[in-house]
């Protein structure tokens, strides 16, 4: 099995800002890039450099000591299929991680953290930025329409980071055919440096996977072994699922709960999140909890109650019955 060293890897957007109220020399305000901010957290701290539907920060509390203890009792490895930020991933930070996430411009903002630490990114959101806050629409426009095939990898990842952090409520949504839908937020666009520091980088490059994020979830999931733990967190039955040109289907869903299943059979434990809707695909074979979440997805503030979803356990050493 492929061997990854991981701690920490990606970020978004609320978290960063709320955790990290620089404490010397900001330059967040105005227009000039910060240049010397005392770091609050330690080397460990979860990297939160972009918002991402579905990310799971509002679970790890609850769940990341229990998969954390699971893991130290086999020894197994954690794969998981559906990376996004690596929120509960970072959190548990498992010695070993082998992860897949479908959506192109994630992953080339993984392998320019792995290559350099984020070095070229940085410079590339620097010239992105150019005359500094507020910006125009149409500036926001003109980087949106740029191919991300013709852009050089770091540009690419940049090009990511920088449109994440001033689309509307930093949602990074696509069409059909894979390109950003998103409209820019006039807040946003105002804000001084509405993307990671460098530090930031550097600091969830020097702590990535060895080896590249798979590009779908089949190819980790065939490397799982007995003892290890999985994590299966796709774009929700009946939810939101345009982070890929590609959707995910009903099929998607079917293969994906027997594939768990088997797994789980074969004495893998597993942890999958899905909406209510998606309950009769594991229902039978896994043990059921419902969260709750805050449903800031949609767009009219009265439909944004707490939203409940689906947690299936299997296989797990640690208690389950604690609810999050
Ligand atoms: C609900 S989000 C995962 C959020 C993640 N757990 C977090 O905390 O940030 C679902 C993820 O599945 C990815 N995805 C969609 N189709 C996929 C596929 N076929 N294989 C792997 N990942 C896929 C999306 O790009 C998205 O990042």
């Amino acid at each position: 099995m492929a061997v990854n060293h991981i701690s920490t890897v990606l970020d978004s957007e609320a978290l960063h800002h709320r955790h990290r109220a620089p404490t010397e020399g900001t330059s967040r305000s105005g227009s000039s890039l910060p240049l010397r901010i005392t770091e609050p957290f330690g080397e460990r701290r979860p990297a939160h450099l972009f918002r991402w539907p579905g990310a799971k920060w509002h679970l790890c509390a609850a769940l990341a000591p229990r998969l954390r203890a699971h893991l130290a009792d086999t020894g197994g490895c954690l794969l998981s299929l559906f990376h996004g930020t690596g929120a509960l991933e970072q959190t548990i930070d498992a010695p070993v991680l082998i992860a897949a996430d479908a959506n192109p411009d994630l992953r080339a903002l993984h392998a320019e953290l792995r290559r350099d630490g984020g070095a070229e990114v940085f410079h590339e959101l620097v010239l992105l930025h150019g005359a500094g806050a507020p910006r125009a629409r149409a500036e926001y426009e003109r980087v949106r329409v740029l191919g991300p095939l013709a852009l050089s990898s770091p540009a690419r990842a940049a090009r990511f980071l920088w449109l994440s952090g001033l689309a509307f409520n930093g949602i990074w949504r696509v069409n059909r055919a894979g390109a950003l839908n998103v409209p820019p937020d006039p807040r946003r666009l105002s804000h001084a440096w509405p993307f990671p520091l460098r530090s930031e980088l550097a600091s969830a490059g020097r702590q990535l996977p060895a080896q590249p994020l798979f590009d779908d979830w089949r190819g980790v999931i065939e490397q799982a072994r007995p003892g290890d733990l999985i994590l299966s967190d796709p774009p929700y039955l009946s939810g939101f699922d345009a982070y890929t040109g590609a959707r995910f289907s009903l099929a998607e869903h079917h293969a994906l709960a027997d594939g768990l299943r088997l797994c789980a059979l074969r004495g893998c434990a597993v942890v999958a999140f899905n909406s209510a809707d998606a309950r009769s695909l594991y229902q039978p074979w896994a043990d059921l909890e419902t969260a709750f979440r805050p449903g800031r997805m949609n767009c009219r503030p009265d439909r944004r109650g707490p939203v409940g979803e689906m947690l299936a356990f299997a296989g797990l050493r640690m208690a389950t019955s604690a609810a999050p």
